[in-house]
């Protein structure tokens, strides 16, 4: 890595995120999962959202090729289950509770929020795509807490301002 690249990342790394999985799968029927960060909403009307996922990753034809994904928030109580979805070749789902969201995608048990997407588009982005997906169903936890990513490490909400 050169220094700007490291320097790219430290300075990106102080902008606070959520963790999220995003379940979608792959044209012969597996089931994927992935940690991701860079998730965020982008338009109420219609209602959309994106997320970017790197070229390099196993499941990028699961995420960024398929005709639906899902988007599960992680909780503070969940940082067991990023590190599970960030970790390559192994039966991700191995110990996972989940249920079968209405679009066919894996519904994590316990999380924060989750929204069923269908993808409406897939955009170059560098060394990442950025997918665009329309909500067509949500649920969410009346509480809880997120689980987040600051300067590299996992944190949790420290009170209101
Ligand atoms: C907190 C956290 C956030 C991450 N965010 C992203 C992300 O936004 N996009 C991405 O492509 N990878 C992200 N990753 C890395 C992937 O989870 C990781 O590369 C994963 O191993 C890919 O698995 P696969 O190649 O088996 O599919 C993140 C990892 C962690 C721990």
């Amino acid at each position: 890595m050169t220094e700007t690249q490291t320097d790219f990342r430290l300075a990106l790394s102080r902008f606070a995120s959520g963790v999220c999985v995003v379940t979608a799968t792959d044209p012969g029927g597996r089931a994927y999962g992935v940690t991701i960060s860079s998730f965020c909403s982008l338009s109420l009307d219609p209602p959309l959202v994106l997320f970017c996922i790197g070229k390099k990753t196993s499941g990028l034809e699961a995420c960024a090729g398929g005709a639906a994904f899902a988007v599960n928030v992680l909780s503070e109580q969940q940082l067991h289950l990023s590190d599970v979805f960030a970790r390559k070749e192994h039966d991700k789902f191995a110990d996972v509770a989940f249920t079968i969201g209405g679009n066919g995608c894996r519904i994590l048990e316990g999380c924060l929020a989750t929204l069923e997407c269908s993808r409406v588009e897939t955009y170059e982005g560098g060394d990442h795509l950025i997918v665009v997906g329309r909500v067509d169903q949500m649920a969410y936890a009346d509480g809880g807490l997120p689980l987040l990513r600051f300067t590299g490490r996992y944190r949790r909400i420290g009170g209101e301002l």
